[in-house]
């Protein structure tokens, strides 16, 4: 296993956000977390990302522990999250907004290739590369985010909740770039979203988070014809 975590908890205070949760990712997969709002499913990320510090448990990538590692040190290991909420920096343009996730890289080179990379992937940001990003809608916006956190060369990239407040024919459009930056570029993506749906037909395994502990884990094809996985977050209704 490239990513694994064993066995996490985490408290916020008096909350038990994570009760035990073991998740791992494999070179060249695209795993997904869904569940319920309040689950524990950015926790996930935060502890991964060096954010909040474990109460007990590991996670190692690559064979290494990376659960005391500081969030500095763990971006240069290859992983990258993208928060939720779309956050860029409003009155920058596009192609300012994509070069500040390089900042941590030497090479220009290496950089030039990569600002070609997420161009290629999202076009829509090459036609609208100097413009500013806060005159962007949210779908554009939210490729940007995805973009930036492609230019710090990810091994692994963290995912938090992609679709959120996207129009439907962006919401698309981010799924095929996803797929896409998993199967060309060989980037390992964790999935976290709120659209069951879409996560489940891209993503090659998931995990269903209820209440800080994993309720049921597989093969997405096959949670997306589980019974209880159906009922619960896909609406009932069958694909
Ligand atoms: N900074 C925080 N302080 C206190 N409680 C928090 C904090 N962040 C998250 N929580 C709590 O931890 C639990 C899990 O939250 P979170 O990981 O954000 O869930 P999700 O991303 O699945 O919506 C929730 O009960 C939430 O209220
Ligand atoms: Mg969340």
């Amino acid at each position: 296993m490239y990513l694994e975590a064993k066995d996490i908890h985490i408290v916020y205070d008096c909350v038990r956000a994570l009760q035990g949760i073991s998740v791992s990712v494999d070179e060249g997969e695209i795993v997904t977390l869904i569940g319920a709002n309040g689950a524990g499913k950015t926790s996930i990320l935060r502890a991964i990302t060096g954010l909040k510090s474990l109460q007990s448990g590991n996670i190692t990538f690559n064979g290494e522990p990376i659960d005391k590692m500081s969030a500095v040190n763990i971006v240069e290991r290859g992983i990258t999250m993208v928060p939720e909420g779309r956050h860029v920096f409003p009155l920058m343009t596009v192609k300012d907004n994509l070069m500040m996730g390089a900042f941590r890289r030497r090479g220009k080179a290496g950089i030039a290739e990569s600002l070609d990379m997420v161009l290629r992937l999202f076009p829509r940001l090459k036609e609208r590369i100097g413009q500013a990003a806060g005159t962007m809608s949210g779908g554009e916006q939210q490729m940007l985010v995805i973009g930036r956190g492609l230019m710090a060369k990810p091994k692994l990239l963290l995912l938090d909740e992609p679709s959120l407040g996207v129009a439907p024919l962006f919401v698309q459009e981010i799924a095929r770039a996803i797929v896409n930056i998993n199967k060309e570029e060989r980037v390992s993506i964790i999935l976290v979203e709120q659209n069951s749906r879409m996560a489940l037909k891209i993503s090659h395994r998931a995990y269903v988070l209820v209440t800080g502990k994993i309720a049921i884990e597989g093969n997405s094809e096959v949670l997306r014809n589980d019974e209880r996985v159906r009922h619960a977050y896909l609406g009932g209704s069958v694909e």
